[in-house]
């Protein structure tokens, strides 16, 4: 295995991004919200118009992951006005799954937090997402609220908001 985290700086590269998080969102979410919902938040998060519009207008970047050649994995950051790094993505293909990429991807977060002058790393996680949970909490993330958002069209996240300090 020779893992490689890079920023993603290019539209092909994004838009294979783009086509991945399509495939994992299409088999992560199953059992945790409906078919329909899946749909709708990948169109609205994670179709390549809302990824370039996080880029472009929202202060978002892109990490893409490798094994080898393979494009396995990616990341999404952003940092916060105040002195916090928001870590809002954070997807691997599940055939890559329980191999230690995990903690490589989260240990580069990190990095990109504290280069970024930040004090703590935080997150939301749909409270059903048990795996995730227990990946953030085996790190060393503590849960620090939860919230409710609407995101339209009838649907909302239940979330846990986890917060890790550097
Ligand atoms: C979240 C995700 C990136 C984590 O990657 P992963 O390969 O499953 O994580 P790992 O199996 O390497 O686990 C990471 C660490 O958590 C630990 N861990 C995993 N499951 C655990 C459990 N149920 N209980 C305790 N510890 C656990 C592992 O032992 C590992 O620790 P180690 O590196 O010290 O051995 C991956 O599961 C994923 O992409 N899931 C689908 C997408 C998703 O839900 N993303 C998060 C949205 S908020």
């Amino acid at each position: 295995m020779s893992v490689e985290i890079k920023k993603v700086k290019y539209l092909p590269e994004l838009r294979s991004v783009a086509e991945l998080a399509d495939k994992i969102w299409h088999e992560c979410f199953v059992g945790i919200i409906s078919a329909g919902q899946i749909d709708y938040m990948v169109e609205k998060f994670q179709s390549l118009d809302a990824m370039i519009r996080q880029v472009e207008e929202q202060g978002y970047t892109y990490l893409a992951v490798y094994d080898g050649d393979d494009l396995c994995g990616y990341i999404a950051v952003k940092p916060e006005q105040d002195d916090r790094f928001f870590l809002s993505k954070l997807y691997l293909r599940a055939d890559k799954r329980g191999q230690g990429i995990a903690s490589a991807m989260l240990a580069r977060v990190f990095d990109e937090a504290r280069a970024a002058g930040k004090s703590s790393v935080y997150l939301t996680v749909n409270k059903h997402n048990d795996r995730a949970i227990a990946v953030y909490k085996k790190t060393g993330f503590v849960v620090t609220d939860e919230v409710v958002t609407d995101i339209g069209s009838g649907y909302v996240m239940d979330d846990y908001i986890f917060t890790y300090t550097l």
